[in-house]
């Protein structure tokens, strides 16, 4: 149970939908697992969910048809739902479909005693990922516009390593500048990123950073080269409280789990 001014939020990442619903990456298809995962989430969920976090690569092949899909299947659940970029995105194809409200892509949003803020990390035909100026000029405007609210932060890309350096070579090139603006302004509880296929929760100057697995296939963590996991697909709940401390759990479809790796069908990351 959470108390009267508690926000349950759902975070889920990495869905790399295909328009074609047998569409796979890593011997995964991708649809089914989104919407094992999204399933078993509402399903199970341990009292009212606020809001769902979506943080990028939802579509693998940037179709707006794959997109439209997506928002149909999240939109069932009647939920408010933050979105953004990842570094497989289409911006043409992901705006025109998922800034059409009650979806919301980027921007920010208040939520009870939180601010979130949502970031575009994506930069057309790369990996990795940067916030451009106008963008860190946003993050600053948003961080004061917070006020006294407790703030995350939903980026994309990794702004700290998470011990694989084959996978952190693609996080967010300009972190230093993200890290500083946010550890200036002292309101920021925590970030929550998607990108690194893996579940992790790191403090970085008493901020907490966590990535949440993909709703698809998982990377080995802290490994030299890239080795795809048995680990099934997974989300993760997060419990923000009007202290501003924070409950979170990831949870794990272990009835997906796999017996033999995956292949790593990666064009890129
Ligand atoms: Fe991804």
């Amino acid at each position: 149970m959470t108390g009267a001014n508690t926000l349950r939020l759902l975070h889920i990442t990495d869905l790399h939908l295909y328009e074609d619903l047998e569409g796979e990456i890593y011997g995964v298809k991708t649809a089914q697992t989104f919407q094992a995962t999204l399933s078993r989430a509402l399903g199970s969920a341990p009292g009212p969910i606020d809001a769902v976090l979506v943080t990028g690569d939802i579509a693998e092949d940037g179709q707006t048809a794959t997109y439209r899909r997506f928002r149909e299947e999240i939109l069932e659940a009647g939920l408010p739902v933050l979105c953004i970029p990842g570094n497989h995105e289409e911006r043409v194809q992901i705006g025109e479909i998922l800034s059409i409200p009650p979806l919301q892509l980027c921007g920010a949003r208040r939520l009870g005693a939180w601010y979130v803020i949502l970031l575009d990390s994506h930069v057309p035909g790369q990996d990795d990922g940067f916030l451009v100026p106008s963008e860190l000029e946003r993050l600053e405007r948003e961080l004061v516009a917070a006020g006294d609210a407790h703030v995350l932060v939903c980026v994309h890309h990794q702004p700290v390593p998470v011990g694989s350096p084959w996978l952190d070579a693609y996080g967010l090139a300009n972190a230093r500048e993200f890290l500083s603006r946010i550890e200036a302004h002292g309101n920021v509880r925590a970030v929550l990123f998607g990108h690194v296929h893996q579940d992790s929760d790191q403090l970085h100057h008493g901020i907490r950073m966590m990535s949440t697995p993909s709703t698809c296939a998982q990377f080995t963590p802290r490994t030299q080269r890239c080795i795809m996991d048995l680990a099934p697909p997974g989300f993760r709940w997060l419990e923000l409280l009007p202290d501003g401390s924070i409950r979170t759990e990831v949870v794990w479809l272990e009835e997906l789990r796999r017996t033999e790796r995956p292949p790593d069908s990666r064009q890129e990351m």
